[in-house]
């Protein structure tokens, strides 16, 4: 078995193990619908066994930065219908990726202007992308009522439905690097004393209600969660995600999910010690913190029981990534210049080996 094995499961059928991992690159309009150069660049990428596209805000008070997209409205789901019919009509399959900012948020990077809501009243250290084009740290965000976290999960399964409308193949929920479904998980980001926080089975409760409300719109076949267990990247601290994350597994296993998707880091081995715990697909991306995944580091981690391998970076300079692997073809470099630019440039605009290396070789 390797990355170009084709894959199937009683919720995929892919025709290599390659997965192309989440990745904003805040080229939308400012509204949020996603532009022609967007459907271009995924259309390009079709080659993916899978494609994950770049975070999503489910609602407008879930936009994290400016230029990130949305689905929320009907004119985000027109637009991404488009990118959709241009993957599919290449041969591709591809999930939206619903990302809630959260706290992550600053009313002058989003366009309902609304200061951002967490877990707690914690701001972010960080710093993000403004409506001008200037940038600022992320502000003290309010703390989510009760009433606001029912609103929250209802908004995902909206959007959820709305993916589907669009023609998506199916929604992977964005529960890892610092986002909405992560900040009441991690210890720092998650100081409630309501059913919302502290035990274990209160941290993962917003994670699991938001999995229960997304199934119950499109289906369990149809619906993914993406989890950093113990990632320290933008300021998150989890002292203990082996407890807290062995027991999110263990339910989301109950529930028949699309594939649960894992990101390595160096202080937790997450695909070591959750992989057992989880009978259906598992995406491993082993990337994380380190260079960018290459095709000998994701054949060992479907060597260690990852069903499917996510390549980021790598994806974004080598829009034919799988035929580069499976040629043996060097790999291009990002240009870390424009990875947020606002055109085409450094983005739709990297060629194909073929045209780059003069020719079949
Ligand atoms: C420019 C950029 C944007 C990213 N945006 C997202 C995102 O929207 N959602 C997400 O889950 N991960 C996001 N990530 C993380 C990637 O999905 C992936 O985990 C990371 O790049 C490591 O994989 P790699 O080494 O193959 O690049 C982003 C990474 C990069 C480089």
């Amino acid at each position: 078995m390797s990355l170009l094995t084709p894959y199937r499961s009683r919720t995929l059928d892919l025709p290599n193990r390659i997965v192309m991992a989440p990745m904003t690159r805040l080229r939308s309009e400012p509204d949020g619908s996603p532009t022609a150069d967007v459907a271009d660049y995924y259309r390009q990428r079709a080659g993916a066994g899978l494609i994950v596209t770049e975070g999503m805000w489910p609602h407008s008070s879930g936009q994290s930065e400016a230029r990130v997209p949305g689905l929320a409205t009907d004119r985000h789901e027109r637009s991404w219908a488009r990118v959709v019919d241009a993957v599919q009509a290449e041969g591709g399959r591809i999930v939206a990726q619903l990302m809630h900012g959260g706290r992550k948020g600053h009313p002058a990077a989003r366009i309902d202007g609304t200061v951002p809501a967490g877990p707690s009243a914690v701001p972010d250290g960080d710093v993000l992308h403004l409506l001008d084009d200037s940038k600022a740290t992320w502000p003290r965000p309010a703390a989510m009522s009760i009433a606001e976290i029912e609103a929250t999960v209802a908004r995902y399964a909206a959007s959820a439905r709305r993916a589907v409308a669009a023609g998506f193949d199916g929604v992977e929920l964005h529960g890892a690097n610092s986002y909405l479904i992560h900040q009441f998980l991690a210890d720092n980001t998650n100081l409630r004393d309501d059913r919302y926080g502290g035990s274990v089975a209160n941290r993962t409760r917003f994670a699991l209600e938001v999995v229960d409300a997304v199934t119950d719109a499109i289906g369990a076949d149809r619906t993914a969660l993406r989890l950093s267990p113990g990632n320290p990247q933008f300021s998150m601290i989890e002292r203990y995600p082996a407890e807290l994350y062995r027991g999110l597994v263990d339910e989301l296993n109950r529930r028949g999910l699309m594939y649960l998707h894992l990101t390595d880091n160096d202080d937790y081995p997450a695909l070591a010690d959750l992989r057992p715990r989880f009978d259906g697909t598992v995406i491993a991306n082993v990337g994380e913190n380190r260079v960018p995944t290459s095709a000998p580091a994701a054949e060992l981690a479907l060597a260690d029981g990852a069903d499917l391998v996510s390549f980021g970076r790598a994806f974004i300079a080598n829009p034919d990534l799988v035929e580069r692997i499976r040629r043996g073809l060097p790999l291009s470099a990002v240009r870390d210049d424009v990875l947020y630019g606002r055109t085409a440039e450094g983005y739709s605009d990297y060629p194909c080996a073929a045209v780059s290396a003069g020719g079949d070789r």
